[in-house]
């Protein structure tokens, strides 16, 4: 399968005069995994929202194809059940629910009239998934979320996806929130889901989690746009030396403190 997003282009439903993606273009194949990094407050969490279909954010042009299907013309659940599944930055709590139902019910709507899931191969597969993600085995009895800590909300992420054997993940900062060895465990698990029939965009604001994922595809998100594509090479790239050359190389106002000085400079290198 596969997801294009085309000269996306983004705005909050309660202020249409602030654009956050500016023509934002990207392509993913089952089989590959894709890691978007960028500075906060540039739109990568906007992204994700929006080819999941928060009503909160507003396409006002471009496109967002699933298998060539107008994917901005399906409901959110239509997307969950296409093959979308978003974990989200802040994982909400759902009081009167317990986990497993949740995950049963997200199974059940899967399957044809008449199919019912198999309770005892479910229970199994939840015990082996929550044993795979070293979490409690009280938690898929819990309400969701409620009272979890933000490491166990984050590997609850997982614990659905798991299940759920989307077609294509959006992991929105899934390590945030994750100590070292949770770190490595969520890593772990979402590498181990690399199947043709899988595609991933992980999101993340740090490198230390694409230590234990194999991406194929790296881009930087900066001001609503990819900026760059490339491999692995431009994780170690980040990691070394931040975002600040780009921003130069692109002309791009740094947020928290302008250097008009250098940026004057340097908008000749503008790329467009
Ligand atoms: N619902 C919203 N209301 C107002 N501003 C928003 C909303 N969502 C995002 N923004 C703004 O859009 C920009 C991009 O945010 P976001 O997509 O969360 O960035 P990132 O995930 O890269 O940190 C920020 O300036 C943020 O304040
Ligand atoms: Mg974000």
């Amino acid at each position: 399968m596969r997801l294009e997003i085309k000269d996306l282009h983004v705005s909050i439903l309660d202020d249409q005069s602030k654009e956050i993606l500016k023509g934002l273009s990207l392509t993913v194949n089952t089989g590959e995994m894709h890691a978007i990094m960028g500075p906060n407050g540039n739109g990568k969490s906007t992204l994700a929202a929006t080819i999941m279909g928060n009503p909160k954010y507003v396409v006002t042009s471009g496109e967002i194809l699933l298998d060539g299907k107008n994917l901005l013309k399906m409901s959110v659940d239509e997307r969950s059940r296409a093959g979308i599944f978003l974990a989200m930055q802040n994982p909400m709590e759902i009081s009167g629910v317990t986990n497993a139902d949740f995950i049963k019910s997200a199974m059940q709507t899967r399957l044809s009239e008449g199919e019912h899931v198999p309770l005892f191969k479910f229970i199994k597969a939840l015990d082996k998934s929550v044993a795979d993600l070293k979490m409690n085995p009280d938690l898929p009895q819990r309400y969701i979320n409620e009272g979890f800590s933000g490491g166990e909300k984050k590997r609850n992420e997982i614990l659905q996806m798991k299940m759920l054997k989307p077609h294509f993940a959006i992991l929105d900062e899934i390590d945030s929130g994750l100590d070292v060895d949770a770190l490595k465990i969520v890593g772990e698990n979402i590498n181990n889901m690399a199947s043709p029939d899988f595609g991933s965009i992980v999101i993340t604001h740090y490198q230390r989690l694409l230590d234990y994922i194999d991406v194929s595809h790296v881009h930087i998100l900066m001001d609503g746009k990819i900026v760059r594509s490339g491999g692995k090479e431009l994780i170690t790239k980040i990691d070394q030396d931040g975002y600040d050359w780009l921003k130069l190389e692109l002309g791009l106002e740094d947020m928290e403190e302008p250097k008009k000085a250098v940026l004057g400079v340097c908008g000749a290198k503008k790329t467009k």
